[in-house]
């Protein structure tokens, strides 16, 4: 499913930044050094090019992805700052430290990229050469660490270039990483009552981040804290998104009150009013497919029918995603 691509290794320089920034904007993927580890970046606010970094990737499961902005006020834009990420952000950022705040509205990041959740995860890296493709792409740039799933975070562009070689357009080498370790991660949420909570321990020391607070942080759960993906306490931070309305996954038909999440032609006999049907994709491309799975899922919640039929979604490449968060989605009722 995911095409072979040349992928290119390229020293930093002006026509280096200038090629990946065009790259990004047209929905490819370059990985880059960031100072923690390399990074595999994307246009955030492109939903098909975040669905061909999870396929680069090879994850089983859509994980929520850490958007990598220039500074604090382009940071504004995507997330809600209350005092303590402000305070955060002003002693730490540029740097190894990502905050975990509630999306602001209105933010362009695509719905595949936070995987619908409210809130989202952003940092302002401290590298001169992801800086600089942060300003000439002008826009957020979604990067998880640049390894196959399951992989550990590569720090050189030959780990990178082993892992994703023929998956991404290019790999922008700027030699080792300096801090070796991914970013810290800290949630400043209301659902944590102003609480600052370390969600994952990283590049920036427990101790730094609690002096630029002026008081302790709390723990999230161990489980939480040894890979920020897992859920946290109940009511604090929702673990994956899901829909008010129930959902039949598997569907071959289209019952009495129910609206359709299909997927290439539609089931046999179903005629449904269009505005009762939402296809991730007509052409049943699976990246297509997962770009839109989020926005479809809200549509269909929004029209308060008794169920959601889901059509079986092929369980290859992107469909384990995708059939991974229909499952969770349907779970939670
Ligand atoms: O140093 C780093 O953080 C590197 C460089 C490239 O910036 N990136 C990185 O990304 O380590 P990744 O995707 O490998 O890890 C990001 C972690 C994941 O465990 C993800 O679940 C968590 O951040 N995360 C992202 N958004 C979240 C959110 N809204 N709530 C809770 N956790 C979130
Ligand atoms: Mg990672």
């Amino acid at each position: 499913m995911t095409a072979i691509l040349a992928t290119r290794v390229a020293r930093p320089g002006a026509a280096t930044i200038a090629d990946a920034a065009a790259i990004l904007a047209a929905g490819g993927l370059v990985a880059f050094p960031t100072e923690t580890v390399y990074g595999l970046g994307a246009d955030a606010t492109n939903g098909e090019a975040v669905a061909r970094l999870y396929a680069a990737k090879g994850r089983p499961a859509f994980n929520p992805l850490i958007a990598h902005v220039a500074d604090l006020p382009a940071a504004r834009r995507l997330a809600r700052f209350d005092a303590d990420a402000e305070r955060l952000a002003a002693a730490l950022w540029p740097g190894p430290l990502t905050l975990v705040l509630p999306k602001a509205p209105g933010s362009l990041v695509a719905e595949l990229a936070t995987s619908a959740l409210d809130t989202i995860a952003v940092r302002a890296p401290d590298h001169p050469v992801a800086r600089a493709l942060l300003d000439a792409f002008g826009k957020p740039i979604v990067a998880p660490s640049a390894n196959r799933s399951g992989h550990v975070s590569p720090t050189t562009a030959e780990h990178v270039e082993a892992d994703l070689a023929g998956r991404i357009d290019v790999i922008i080498d700027g030699g080792p990483t300096k801090v070796g370790v991914e970013s810290t991660i800290v949630a400043c949420l209301p659902a944590s009552l102003g609480e600052p909570v370390l969600l994952r321990p990283g590049g920036v020391p427990r101790a730094a981040i609690e002096a630029a607070l002026g008081r302790k942080l709390a723990d999230a759960p161990a489980s939480a804290a040894a890979e920020a993906d897992a859920p946290l306490a109940p009511g604090m931070l929702a673990s994956h998104y899901a829909p008010r309305t129930r959902l039949r996954l598997n569907a071959t038909d289209v019952r009495p009150g129910e609206v359709l999440l299909a997927f290439g032609a539609p089931p046999a006999g179903a005629s449904l009013p269009a505005d009762r049907v939402r296809n991730l994709s007509p052409r049943g491309d699976l990246i297509e497919a997962a770009a839109n799975l989020f926005s479809h899922l809200r549509a269909l919640d929004a029209l308060g029918a008794t169920t959601i039929a889901v059509v079986p979604i092929p369980h290859e490449g992107l469909g384990e995603a995708i059939n991974d968060r229909l499952a969770r989605a349907a779970a939670e009722l």
